[in-house]
């Protein structure tokens, strides 16, 4: 029998989860406590923002970046750029939420939000909001798209759950917009189990995230910030334990998804470079195959994404070796039965729907090493045939 090879693994070594059983043995505050505010703290510092929000996995950072976005004043209206290769929650807050959300076609060389088509959004629609997802830890032109936004003052979001560790001219992405999400769900760079993180440099957006997090309440705001919340309605001290300021959820994680959170960062950088060797090490393998390309300095690679003819014949031929693929990420958002149904709209877009169609991604993970990857693409050019763009 073939060793199994997963696309995804589990990146909690043992020796973490023995850690976190002698650390619940003292008996320690298990939800919103110190070790929530640490893993916080840290991860900003990693990624070099001022303001981390943990919560329960990377689509509720998706949703509370979308909520927290209509509550400031320069957002001149509700219509919002998404890319047609996402994900479907990083789509489907919007549509919750009543605004206007337009697809953006892929760019066919680094996968993210094709310019010419931004443009085209710009010209016709007047977006207010722009959000980038970094697909499978290549760089969505976040430089250019920056200035873009700036030229026409768009408020820029990141969708960063597949590109932890990624940089760009030594920065890492998920720091360059006013907000940026990660995941932390099993399979992703780190795993705390479930979780997710929404990142800003606004001290306003991390404060009303963080009441939105938690029923809206003014509990473990900034004093000061808390302080102007409550003298605004005229508050006692008594009837503000239980008074609700913004339209909240409960999307809080727990301090037991905290401390497996810090340890995790402990290994980031080794599991990051683990993923780089290994993309490098398909695109030389893969040579005749399409690869991603990116403005990228460093590339914490999610998965390996290539185009062939045949993609249910190779999917077949690897599950029959024990090695496991899927479609590249949710293909064209415009092609989703989600999207179709409840905007109503139906979307086709050059490139997005030639990935819908033709796009695979084989395994990058921390379980794997360059002879299985070796294997794979042994396999894999058994089968497959190569597509390029039309
Ligand atoms: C781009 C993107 N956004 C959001 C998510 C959702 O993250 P989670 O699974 O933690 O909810 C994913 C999941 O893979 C993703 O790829």
């Amino acid at each position: 029998m073939y060793k199994k090879i997963g696309l995804a693994s589990e990146t909690i070594p043992k020796e973490h989860l023995d850690r976190l059983s002698e650390w619940i043995k003292t008996y320690p505050r298990l939800t919103q406590g110190e070790k929530v505010i640490e893993f916080e703290s840290v991860f900003a510092k990693y990624l070099e923002v001022d303001y981390a929000t943990f919560i329960n996995s990377g689509s509720s950072a998706n949703l509370l970046m979308a909520t927290t976005n209509l509550f400031f004043k320069d957002l001149r209206n509700k219509k919002v750029g998404i890319p047609a290769l996402s994900w479907s929650t990083t789509v489907s807050p919007f549509i919750q939420l009543g605004y206007q959300p337009y697809l953006l076609d892929a760019d066919p060389i680094n996968l993210g939000v094709n310019i010419d088509n931004l443009y085209k959004l710009i010209k016709e629609e007047d977006i207010g909001t722009l959000i980038l997802v970094h697909v499978l830890g290549h760089d969505s032109s976040v430089e250019k798209i920056l200035d873009i936004c700036e030229e026409f003052d768009i408020r820029l979001l990141e969708d960063n759950c597949q590109s932890l560790g990624s940089t760009i001219s030594g920065k890492c992405l998920g720091s360059f917009g006013l907000a940026s999400t990660f995941s932390f769900f099993y399979g992703h760079h780190i795993s705390t189990i479930e979780g997710g993180c929404l990142c800003s440099n606004e001290f306003e957006f991390n404060q009303i995230s963080k009441s939105l997090r938690a029923h809206g309440w003014g509990r473990g705001l900034d004093s000061e910030f808390h302080e102007n919340l409550r003298s605004k309605y005229n508050n006692s001290d008594f009837r503000d334990l239980y008074t609700f300021y913004y339209p909240g959820y409960n999307l809080r994680s727990t301090e037991l998804n905290a401390f497996l959170g810090l340890m995790q960062m402990n290994l980031l950088d080794e599991y990051c470079s683990k993923r780089s060797i290994l993309f490098n090490k398909y695109k030389e393998q893969l040579s005749s195959f399409w690869c991603q390309e990116s403005s990228n300095d460093f590339i914490s690679s999610f998965a390996y994404a290539t185009f062939v003819k045949n993609p249910e014949e190779v999917w077949i031929h690897l599950k029959n070796k024990n090695i496991e693929t899927r479609p590249l990420i949710a293909g064209s958002i415009g092609q989703q039965p989600f999207w179709k149904e409840f905007t109503g709209k139906n979307t086709s877009l050059k490139y997005a729907d030639q990935i819908h169609i033709y796009g695979i991604y084989l395994p990058i993970n921390a379980d794997i090493d360059v002879r299985d990857v070796d294997r794979i693409c042994t396999e894999f050019k058994e089968v497959a045939e190569p597509y390029s763009f039309i």
